[in-house]
């Protein structure tokens, strides 16, 4: 029998208990920042070096943190059922914890890209800087998809979210679109578990909706226990 399919869609809520900080909390890495200036076409079109070094500060803070106790959980769960994460998040903690389907919606700090051709992706984590380019010498840029920018990968996010049997998100505030309509693409019927110590959404809006108002580590192991003897 095949194994039931469950996605799992992450924000920046899930890696907060690593020690990497949200963007909307208080104290959140948007604070003291203008996003339109740091992540934004038209701030690094205006001042690439503060973007570059906003990215390289974040890219240095990715190397001293390690997966918490929520992502190895959702890893875990890869034993009984068919795992796909969609995260928002674009450190590496789902795949050092050992998860093998992992989608990035807004990229990966540890890669970076061309300014003139958006597929030549290499692997990255050092610092970038200006003079940084590609073999055919075009500056190289975060591989962070900026607001304002497509999401290439939304089609493939929407098609996995329509075939889930579970969904489960976890950390994540449903405000930046279009990863917050990714929920609406879940069949009728898909049981919904939204794990947040401050949920931001609204019960009535789902008829199968379970919200545990709990942290991730607090609340994703137990949830997967659950899952598992659901199994037996
Ligand atoms: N465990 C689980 N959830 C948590 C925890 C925790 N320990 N701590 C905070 N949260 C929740 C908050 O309650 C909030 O709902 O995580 C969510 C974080 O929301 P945001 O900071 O808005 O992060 P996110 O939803 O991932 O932002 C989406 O916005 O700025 C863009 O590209 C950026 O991917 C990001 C997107």
């Amino acid at each position: 029998m095949s194994k039931q399919k469950i996605v799992v869609l992450t924000g920046a809520g899930m890696s907060a208990e690593s020690g990497l900080k949200t963007f909307r909390d208080e104290n959140g890495l948007w604070e003291g920042h203008d996003v339109m200036q740091v992540a934004s076409p038209q701030g690094f079109a205006r001042n690439p070096e503060l973007v570059l070094e906003f990215y390289n500060q974040r890219r240095r803070q990715l190397m001293d943190v390690v997966p918490n106790k929520g992502h190895l959980a959702l890893a875990e769960l890869e034993q009984g059922f068919d795992v796909s994460i969609v995260t928002q998040n674009v450190d590496n903690l789902h795949e050092q914890a050992g998860s093998s389907h992992v989608v990035h919606l807004h990229g990966e700090l540890f890669k970076v890209r061309s300014t003139v051709n958006e597929n030549h992706v290499l692997e990255w984590k050092k610092d970038l800087v200006l003079g940084d380019t590609d073999d055919y010498g075009h500056q190289l840029r975060p591989h962070i998809v900026w607001f304002g920018e497509m999401v290439p990968m939304l089609e493939t996010a929407a098609k996995i979210t329509q075939m889930a049997d579970i969904v489960i998100i976890i950390g994540t505030s449903m405000q930046v679109y279009p990863a917050a309509s990714l929920i609406h693409y879940a069949p009728d019927q898909t049981p919904i578990y939204f794990v947040d110590p401050r949920p931001n959404i609204r019960s009535s809006d789902f008829n199968n909706l379970t919200v545990i108002s709990k942290t991730a580590e607090e609340g994703v192991p137990p949830l997967v226990t659950d899952l598992f003897n659901s199994l037996l």
